[in-house]
């Protein structure tokens, strides 16, 4: 595996590795949810690059970015094990150098949910995406649906703009208790990781009334909300149920509908989602 900082040294070796090339973008602080990514990008294709990152552009002003966890040398430790080729840790002042002055807008389909919180962090997030494609230029990229709305930005992006590339979205990594492994959970003691589980427990609250036959948008909302209202160090930022294309919330429910929702536990901003699938009705 190589390593490296410097992009230009970054395209000699990417343009060393014959085949296809899958890329997997992280902010580092790898958890077994990147590991997904980077396995499924080892199994699709010739070459796997990664990318360690905390991307300044994407936090807002009062967020994490100083907190921020990092564990270069483990995270380096963990890629290497999962078989992957080249990593590249660029310093946030080659990415953005003084003057820096190019952004990537994506409009509607950033404004609901996380845009409505995190104003301006999906063009910090497209932004560097672009970037990270130009630099590595792969033929399938791999995110999570963890962030449901990231994933569904990019998608956009790439067709926008035309990156010749295939975006794949792998499916959520949870904790057995249905946590979704995130960086940020990190930040959790032991009293908030344990109502933390409000997140998973509201989702599925509001799948089992779907399941029951409730199509009802603000019924499963509702459902949701009770739940997160019934832990005491969980304060709601939003719930949805949303057409997965457009994002915009819906008043009739159908199979494909994405149920997301983004609930601080103490100090902690945490966000997960589950799409509704059929089951027969
Ligand atoms: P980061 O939060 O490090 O996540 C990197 C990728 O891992 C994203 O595609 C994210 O959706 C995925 N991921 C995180 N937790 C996951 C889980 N529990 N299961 C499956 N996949 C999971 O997302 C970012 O970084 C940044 O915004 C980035 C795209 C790198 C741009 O800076």
């Amino acid at each position: 595996m190589r390593v490296t900082e410097q992009l230009a040294e970054l395209r000699e070796i990417r343009r060393s590795l014959p085949g296809t090339f899958g890329f997997v973008p992280t902010m580092g602080a790898l958890h077994a949810g990147h590991a997904s990514l980077v396995e499924r990008a080892r199994a699709d294709c010739d070459a796997v690059g990664v990318s360690i990152f905390v991307n300044p552009a994407q936090f807002g002003p009062g967020e994490d970015l100083g907190a921020y966890p990092r564990s270069r040398e483990r995270d380096l430790a963990l890629l290497e094990s999962l078989g992957a080729d080249l990593v590249w840790t660029p310093a946030a002042a080659s990415l953005y150098p003084p003057g820096y002055q190019t952004w990537v807008t994506v409009e509607e389909i950033t404004r609901p949910l996380e845009g409505t919180c995190r104003p301006g962090h999906f063009r910090g997030v497209a932004t560097v995406v672009a970037k990270l494609f130009l630099a590595f230029t792969p033929d399938r990229a791999y995110f999570g649906q963890k962030d449901a709305q990231q994933a569904a930005v990019i998608r956009r992006m790439v067709r926008d703009l035309g990156f010749p590339l295939e975006v794949v979205v792998c499916p959520t990594v949870r904790e057995p208790d249905g946590l979704a492994l995130s960086s940020r959970n990190a930040y959790l003691d032991a009293e908030e990781r344990r109502a933390a589980t409000v997140l998973f427990r509201a989702l599925c609250a509001a799948r089992a009334l779907y399941d029951g036959g409730e199509r009802g948008g603000e019924a499963l909302r509702g459902a949701m909300r009770a739940e997160i209202h019934s832990e005491p160090l969980a304060k709601e930022e939003y719930v949805s149920v949303a057409d997965p294309g457009t994002l915009s919330e819906l008043d009739r429910v159908e199979d494909g509908a994405l149920l997301s929702l983004a609930v601080r536990i103490g100090r902690t901003r945490l966000i997960d989602n589950l799409a509704l699938e059929g089951n027969g009705r």
